[in-house]
């Protein structure tokens, strides 16, 4: 499974870049916003410290202006991925960004019809959002393997990113459903490499090392 990171800041990802680990980020409209930063300079500065798809949300429910941003998303590097709503006009704009080999990922995705029909108008990523589902009662993991589970039975490309992650169990099932990708927030990434268990472990063997040693010194 690939893990991308949520976020726009650029010490969360230079940080979490070091490890290896990170083979994509997503950005919203809300995470440019916390940062307080233009949007293409940051994207750029993003694009040179992760080599992977990095994916920039269209900011307007006009299907014209979607368009229009994606065009100019998708001019800035190779990498960018333009995410639109998974809305009947998103939809109309992902069918015409296809025919221009524009890589797109379909975000706010809370169903299997959606994601289907996503995947039909050749999306490359759709981002199902866990976290938000099961605020409203439903069970968020629950369509992430519906829709892995359906794209395999009928063939479809389409990548499964798994989306609004709210804890490390979100990333477990993740990867026992198959999802393809996860988004994860930095936090959670952090959460994600630790377990109680090697902690305590680690430190119960070095203390018997030292222990030991000294015995026999
Ligand atoms: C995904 O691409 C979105 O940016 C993100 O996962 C949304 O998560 P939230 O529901 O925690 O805002």
């Amino acid at each position: 499974m690939q893990i991308f990171l949520d976020t726009a800041n650029l010490e969360d990802i230079k940080l979490c870049a070091e490890s290896g680990l990170i083979d994509g980020i997503t950005t919203n409209p809300t995470l440019i916003a916390r940062e307080g930063v233009e949007l293409k300079q940051r994207i750029l500065e993003i694009l040179e410290i992760v080599d992977g798809p990095v994916s920039v949300e269209v900011v307007t429910s006009d299907p014209k202006l979607m368009l229009e941003q994606a065009l100019e998303y998708a001019s800035w590097h190779p990498n960018v991925y333009v995410k639109l709503p998974c809305t009947p006009d998103g939809l109309s704009v992902l069918k015409i960004l296809k025919t221009k080999k524009i890589k797109v990922n379909m975000t706010l995705v809370f169903s299997l019809a959606q994601a289907v029909c996503c995947a039909k108008l050749g999306a490359d990523f759709v981002s199902p959002f866990i976290g938000r589902l099961d605020d409203i009662g439903q069970d968020g993991m629950e369509l992430v393997a519906s829709i892995q589970e359906s794209f395999q039975k009928y063939g479809l490309k389409t990548q499964v990113l798994a989306a609004s992650i709210r804890s490390v169990q979100h990333i477990t099932e993740s990867m026992i459903v198959g999802a393809d990708i996860a988004t994860i927030p930095v936090s959670i990434f952090h959460k994600m490499l630790r377990h109680p268990l090697t902690d305590t472990g680690q430190a119960k063997f070095l203390a018997d090392y030292i222990n030991t040693t000294h015995a026999q010194s």
